[in-house]
Formats: C-alpha cells, sequence, structure tokens
C-alpha cells in the first residue's frame, strides 16, 4: 500500500474529535453521521463517497421503519446495523452538511437502491450540481418479488468545477457483489476504488459517514488516500479498524481478501 509521508494519525484524528480511533493517516468515530459531518471544520474533505443505510426498502417490503437489519434474532444486534432516518428533511440536511464539509471544486458519490433514489434522490440537485447517476451491474441476480435485483445506483454530483482524473470512466461498472460478506450490506472495495481514482489524487481526504465495513476506507488507504469515517453501530467500528489496520499495514483487506472484478471487465480506474 503507498504510505502517505507527513500525514499523521493524530492529525486526521483531530478531525473527528474525541474518541477517535486510528493509525497513520485515517481515523473513525462511532457516531451519527449528521453530528460528525456537523463538527468538520467546513471545506476539510476532499471526496465523500458513501452508501447510506436507507429505511425505504424495508418500508416498502413492510419491514417497518427502523427496523434494524441482519442478525434479527440476536439479542445483541442493536450493537449491528440501524437504518439512518431517511425522511426528506434529514437527507436535506445530511447533504447540506456533505457541501459544506466538501473543499471547493470537490466530489460527492451517494449510492441508491430504486426506491430510496425516486424518494430522495432529487433532493441532491438542490444543494449539489448532479452530473450523472452510474449504474453498477452486480453480474449476478439477487432478491425481489418481481424483477430481481442485479443493481444499484451512484448519484455523482459536484461542488464546483473539478473534473474526472480522465476520460475513459464510463457510466456502467460491472463488479460482483458480495455474497458472504462479514458485515450486512457490505459493498465491493472496487467500487469506491473507482469513486476514488476518478475524483481524488494521492494524500487526500476521502470521508465515509456511513462506515459499514469500511470497504471506502480500505479502498482510500490501498490507493494511498488518508481516510475519515463514521458509524453508530459499535461492531462497524470494531470491524473496520482491524481491516483498516491491516490494510494500513500493506497486509491482505481481511473482509475482502480477493477481487470481485469479472475477468471480461476491463480496469479503466488503473490506468
Ligand atoms: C449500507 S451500510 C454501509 C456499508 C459499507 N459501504 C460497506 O461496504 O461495508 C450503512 C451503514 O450506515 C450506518 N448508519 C445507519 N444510520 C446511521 C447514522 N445515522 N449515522 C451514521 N451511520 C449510520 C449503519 O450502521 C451501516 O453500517
Amino acid at each position: 500500500m503507498a504510505r502517505v509521508a507527513g500525514r499523521s494519525g493524530a492529525g486526521v484524528r483531530a478531525l473527528l474529535g474525541k474518541g477517535a480511533v486510528g493509525g497513520e493517516g485515517w481515523a473513525l468515530a462511532r457516531g451519527d453521521c449528521l453530528e460528525v459531518l456537523g463538527r468538520l471544520p467546513a471545506g476539510s474533505v476532499d471526496l465523500i463517497a458513501t452508501d447510506p443505510a436507507y429505511s425505504g426498502m424495508n418500508n416498502h417490503m413492510k419491514f417497518g421503519h427502523g427496523r434494524i437489519v441482519g442478525r434479527y434474532s440476536d439479542p445483541e444486534n442493536d450493537k449491528w446495523m440501524r437504518e439512518f432516518r431517511d425522511s426528506p428533511e434529514s437527507f436535506l440536511e445530511f447533504l447540506r452538511l456533505c457541501h459544506r464539509a466538501l473543499k471547493p471544486d470537490r466530489h460527492l458519490y451517494v449510492m441508491f437502491d430504486s426506491f430510496s433514489l425516486l424518494t430522495l434522490g432529487h433532493l441532491a440537485r438542490e444543494v449539489f450540481d448532479v452530473k450523472c447517476l452510474v449504474t453498477w451491474d452486480k453480474v449476478r441476480m439477487g432478491m425481489g418479488h418481481w424483477y430481481r435485483r442485479q443493481h444499484e445506483l451512484v448519484l455523482f454530483a459536484t461542488k464546483g468545477k473539478r473534473k474526472l482524473a480522465h476520460r475513459g470512466f464510463p457510466d456502467v461498472w460491472r463488479v460482483k457483489r458480495l455474497v458472504r460478506s462479514a458485515y450486512p450490506t457490505q459493498k465491493p472495495r472496487e467500487l469506491f476504488e473507482i469513486m476514488i481514482a476518478a475524483s481524488t489524487s494521492q494524500g487526500e481526504l476521502v470521508c465515509d459517514p456511513f462506515l459499514g465495513a469500511g470497504s471506502a476506507g480500505a479502498a482510500a488507504i490501498g490507493m494511498g488516500r488518508r481516510f475519515i469515517g463514521c458509524d453508530v453501530g459499535k461492531r462497524a467500528i470494531e470491524l473496520s479498524k482491524v481491516r483498516l489496520d491491516a490494510v494500513s499495514r500493506g497486509q491482505p483487506d481481511p473482509l475482502q481478501p480477493g477481487s470481485l472484478v469479472p475477468e471480461s471487465t476491463a480496469r479503466f480506474w488503473q490506468r
């Protein structure tokens, strides 16, 4: 992994405040994304790439709002994964806090399923300059009552004028989904590698306020960027800390040891 010279762990930990954990060039905090983003100094972050927890899909499937996702029968499950209270008001607040935290001329990526895109995605235009939606093609079908799900969407938006790293990025990304992941809703590291390659340079600071198992952080650190992230879940912080510790030491990613890119997919982001 490319080490980021001269960036001390204390430097990025200070951005997250008391209680943050981390290493050289990366830090994690347990807390609500709105509180943590609100505490960041304005204009302190180079990229926000995130995959929020939405309740829209669960509501649609009649699981009920606010239900804890994953390990339903586990009495400890309040430490596992909670849904973001994604009302239009809190989602707009989230977007405004992202805009405030970003430096000028920077990018934002927010992942959506179809339901959350229809109910919340349009709000991004009130805050950011929305450029396009990227389709994540998961290569294999998943669950679904009608058409079975094989894609998710990534909204790409800008604050100001920064361009992508080069002109060779398509708007469909073929990356296999994880089948038996350590964390529910864990995403392939390669999705974040594409966002980071397109929208940052070496040493820049990437932020994921819905950390989960730290896939964005593993991608960022592995690519020589700095990283900060937060999550409300204790388990998310514990897993991500172990993962980012390993990746920052140049060890294999313990939560995604192999590549999820099909052999037939060109690695357009690795030019
Ligand atoms: C879809 S998962 C992220 C998965 C992550 N991209 C990965 O690859 O592992 C969303 C995460 O948001 C967290 N979360 C839910 N509500 C939150 C909130 N209000 N603030 C911060 N994190 C929250 C959940 O605990 C969950 O870990």
